[in-house]
C-alpha cells in the first residue's frame, strides 16, 4: 500500500482507453489499497486508475458516505433529469467547471472479488460515478467545456503557476470524430 503518484493534464495514460479486468488478484487488491490511500490524501470524491499511471477498468469513490471500488462499471441506467454542477479532477489541479451530467444512474460493476453488484446513485455519488468512468475512456471534465471557456482556463492556470503549463489534447473520441 503506498499512495501513488496522481498523473496530471499532458500525461498520455489519461487519454488512454483503459483495458477490463480479468484477473481479481492480490495485485488488484494491492492497486485497490493504494488507490484508496491516494484518493483519501489528496482529499478526492473519486479516483480511476489511469489517473496513477494505469490503464485499467479499475476505480474508487468515496462520495457523501458512498464509498466502494467499482472493477469494469458501466452505466446501465440513466435518469430523463440533468443538471449543471461545478467539478474539479485531482489531474487538473486548481480548475472548476460545470458539466451536465443525468442525476440519477445505475450503476454495474463487479467488487475486488470479481462479484457483480448493482448500485442507484444520485447526486454527488452519482457524478463521481460517471466522472471516473469517464476517466476509463480517457475523457477529462474539461473535455465538455466550451474551447474558449477551457483556453481562458488554462491561459490563466500558465498565468498563476509561474509560466509551467497544462497541456490539452483531444479525447480519443473527439479526434475520432474529428478525422
Ligand atoms: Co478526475
Amino acid at each position: 500500500m503506498a499512495i501513488l503518484p496522481i498523473h496530471i493534464l499532458g500525461s498520455d495514460v489519461l487519454r488512454e482507453e483503459a483495458a477490463p479486468v480479468t484477473e481479481f488478484d492480490d495485485e488488484l487488491r494491492t492497486l485497490l489499497a493504494s488507490m484508496y490511500e491516494t484518493m483519501d490524501a489528496a482529499l478526492g470524491v473519486g479516483l480511476a486508475a489511469n489517473q496513477v499511471g494505469v490503464a485499467r477498468r479499475v476505480a474508487v469513490i468515496d462520495a457523501e458516505g458512498q464509498r466502494f471500488a467499482m472493477i469494469n462499471p458501466a452505466i446501465v441506467e440513466r435518469g430523463a433529469t440533468r443538471s449543471a454542477a461545478e467539478e474539479g479532477c485531482l489531474s487538473i489541479p486548481d480548475i472548476y467547471g460545470e458539466v451536465t451530467r443525468p442525476d440519477a444512474v445505475t450503476l454495474e460493476a463487479q467488487d475486488a472479488e470479481g462479484k457483480t453488484f448493482r448500485l442507484e446513485l444520485t447526486g454527488l455519488p452519482a457524478r463521481a460515478v460517471q466522472h471516473e468512468i469517464d476517466h476509463l475512456n480517457g475523457i477529462l471534465f474539461i473535455d465538455y467545456l466550451s474551447p474558449l471557456k477551457r483556453q481562458l482556463m488554462l491561459r490563466r492556470w500558465k498565468r498563476e503557476h509561474d509560466g509551467e503549463s497544462l497541456t490539452w489534447t483531444p479525447s480519443p473520441e473527439e479526434s475520432e470524430t474529428a478525422s
